[in-house]
């Protein structure tokens, strides 16, 4: 197992579960800019996994998987396994404009053509980019991870903040056995939201706000706001990845609660580990199980 510097800490933290030590790799930065990688062991005939998230910076850390995939390939590696926890430009997944890119397709298309055999990543911001592949694609679900911070709540509903993560919504819900509720969202800038119609009933409840991405916080603490004015009784949010800019300050949200996919030193959020589940879905592809099934069986 190697990995990049986008998450170092994570990826010590799987190679750990796994039970192995990460791979031997130099990368350094040229005086100009670029990237060089030089791989300091043999890797003739393995089965090598890469882990790098797509984040904080992700054109840098998307060039340099690609080179660290290419450097891979070129030593005889038998096949080169990628571990993104974070799908980066996943967010344009479509042509939302006349003349938008879809940048989910092209960085899909710009791994399997430096030499990726297989992707493990989690919630990906839609299903559909699981399609941009030609290569497998394992997309994992945080759920299990955040959902034991929902665990011992009187009386909570799930709320999705917007449409879009409805059937995350709803799946938190049928494992809490409870009701869910939607907020009806329009983005009006990168960094502002305006909030809707609420379709559900919060009053009198203890909200948990699901979401797969956090960045400026405006998307949860607006929602927050909406269930408060509809008599919830307390807020708190479950967010799959962390890409907190500064600015974020979740006001009226008593916790919030993110897993380790991006590095974050934001002392506003609780991090929890995908180390274990991550490590458990490697250990079953090595061993040719089942990987959805994990759910069912793992305390994690
Ligand atoms: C949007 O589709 C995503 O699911 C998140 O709701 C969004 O990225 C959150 O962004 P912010 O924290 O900047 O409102």
């Amino acid at each position: 197992m190697f990995t990049g510097s986008s998450h170092e800490s994570l990826a010590g933290e799987l190679a750990r579960v796994l039970d192995t030590s990460l791979g031997k790799i130099q990368i350094e930065t040229f005086p100009d800019g670029e990237t060089g990688v030089e791989v300091l062991q043999s890797v003739r005939g393995r089965r090598v996994f890469v882990l790098q998230s797509i984040a904080i910076n992700p054109n840098h850390f998307l060039m340099e998987l690609l080179i660290i995939i290419d450097a891979l390939k070129r030593a005889s590696a038998k096949s080169i396994e990628l571990v993104i926890p974070y799908f980066g430009y996943a967010r344009q997944d479509r042509k939302g404009m006349e003349r938008n890119p879809i940048t989910a397709k092209l960085v899909a298309d710009l791994l399997q053509k430096a030499g990726a055999a297989r992707v493990l990543t989690m919630d990906l911001h839609t299903e559909q980019i699981e399609g941009f592949f030609n290569i497998p694609i394992d997309n994992l679900y945080a759920r299990p991870v955040l959902m034991k911070s929902a665990e011992g709540l009187q009386s909570p509903v799930i709320v999705s903040p917007d449409l879009g993560r409805i059937k995350m919504a709803r799946h938190f819900a049928e494992e809490l056995k409870c009701e869910i509720a939607v907020i009806d969202k329009k983005r009006v800038s990168p960094e502002n939201v305006e909030m809707g119609a609420l379709i559900g009933n919060v009053k009198g409840k203890d909200v948990i706000l699901v979401d797969d991405i956090v960045s400026t916080g405006k998307t949860l603490e607006i929602a927050a706001k909406v269930c408060t004015l509809n008599g919830a009784k307390s807020c708190r949010a479950l967010v799959s990845h962390a890409l907190l800019s500064e600015k974020a300050r979740f006001d009226g949200i008593e916790e919030v609660i993110v897993t380790n996919s991006v590095p974050s030193s934001n002392k506003r959020v609780k991090q929890v580990s995908i180390a274990p589940l991550l490590g458990e879905a490697i250990k079953r592809g090595l061993k040719g199980e089942s990987i959805s099934s994990m759910y069912r069986s793992m305390k994690i």
